[in-house]
């Protein structure tokens, strides 16, 4: 085949891939794929989940042309595949929807707003009023195992604060599922999370509260750069939040350390932005790329390691990275000197 035939090829895949996943947030989003735990047919579905029988047979078509669903006669049943999109089932790949019609949204975003340069900040995200009660249970699915897997074994500022029976503070806790596998796994460990969208703090609140946890770990709605602590805590955390708040980083880190007991830690996660351009092309950093034009509409950019930790060392901080997820994420620990 010659090359314009090769690309076209490609592109044409890449186009159904797209398509495959903005079918499957339709079915997410919906709850069609849950409603589907046993087979039915359009109209039972439709009563299942408590939707329009005429679009659920359209979405019915389109995701057995996609192979989420198998057909006998009108009973539809869900393909290994449309299992997988279950939120409720383990590992679901539910998270890749979601992010691929955000990532529609936040295209025609920066296309529109590149023409001036108008950069409208985080609620861009609240302009989609249908995505945003997902973007928290997105984060929760994408990073709360690689948190309990890979982080917390890796890192002895979370034992330590068992040891002490402390509090860790979570700015910009999004729906608070940090916090919830903070104390989950640690019997001695408190948390209060802060957000500043009020939908995440409810959010937060009601999966703590189902959790059993709301004794340990409470939230408030409420902007950062305007939270003080009630008194210093052994651990402030920050996990995608810190390039959020960037432009004012010499204030975010005097107000971390203050927040910090001598010989506490702040812990910012953050995906780590490379040194070097080339690494972009890499499949693994691929969407940090994209997402980092998305970021520039909310007035934020990703941040690179070395510039954590110089902002750190300006607060009075010791800092020490820590790479994951070969090296793609970054956890910044900077200790309040004793
Ligand atoms: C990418 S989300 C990360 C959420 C959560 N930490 C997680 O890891 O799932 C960034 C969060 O920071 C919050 N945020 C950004 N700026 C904030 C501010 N000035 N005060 C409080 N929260 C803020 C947003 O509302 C959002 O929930």
């Amino acid at each position: 085949m010659s090359t314009p035939d090769v690309m076209r090829q490609q592109a044409m895949q890449q186009g159904q891939g797209a398509m495959a996943l903005a079918l499957a947030f339709v079915g997410v989003t919906r709850g069609l794929f849950e409603a589907l735990s046993t087979p039915a047919d359009a109209e039972t579905l439709a009563a299942r989940a408590n939707v329009d029988a005429g679009y659920v047979r359209r979405w019915c078509d389109a995701a057995y042309a996609f192979g989420y669903l198998d057909a006998e006669g009108d009973t539809f049943r869900l393909t290994e595949l449309g299992e997988m999109y279950r939120p409720s089932t383990a590992g679901s790949l539910f998270p890749f929807a979601v992010q691929s019609v955000l990532t529609a949204h936040m295209a025609d975003r920066a296309s529109e707003l590149m023409r001036t340069g108008e950069r409208p900040g985080e609620r861009v995200l609240g302009e989609r009023k249908n995505i945003l009660p997902w973007f928290g249970p997105m984060l929760e699915a994408s990073f709360a195992g690689f948190f309990a897997r890979e982080i917390v074994p890796a890192l002895d500022v979370f034992a330590a604060l068992d040891a002490r029976g402390g509090t860790a503070v979570d700015l910009g806790c999004g729906n608070g599922w940090y916090l919830r596998a903070l104390a989950s796994r640690f019997a001695n460990v408190r948390g209060i999370g802060l957000d500043g969208f009020e939908e995440n703090i409810r959010h937060a609140e009601a999966d703590t509260a189902r959790a059993g946890l709301s004794e340990r770990v409470r939230f408030r709605v409420g902007d950062l750069h305007h939270y003080t602590v009630e008194e210093p805590v052994e651990l402030v955390a920050m996990n995608r939040a810190l390039h959020h708040v960037w432009d004012r980083k010499d204030e975010v880190f005097a107000k971390l350390r203050d927040a910090l007991k001598p010989g506490g830690a702040a812990v910012i996660w953050e995906p780590r932005w490379p040194d070097d351009r080339a690494q972009l092309r890499d499949g693994r950093r691929r969407a940090m790329a994209f997402q980092n034009l998305s970021e520039h509409v909310q007035g934020n950019h990703f941040l690179r390691p070395d510039e954590i930790e110089a902002a750190m060392r300006g607060a009075g901080l010791t800092p020490t990275t820590h790479l994951f997820g070969e090296g793609t994420e970054a956890v910044v620990v900077g200790v309040r000197p004793a």
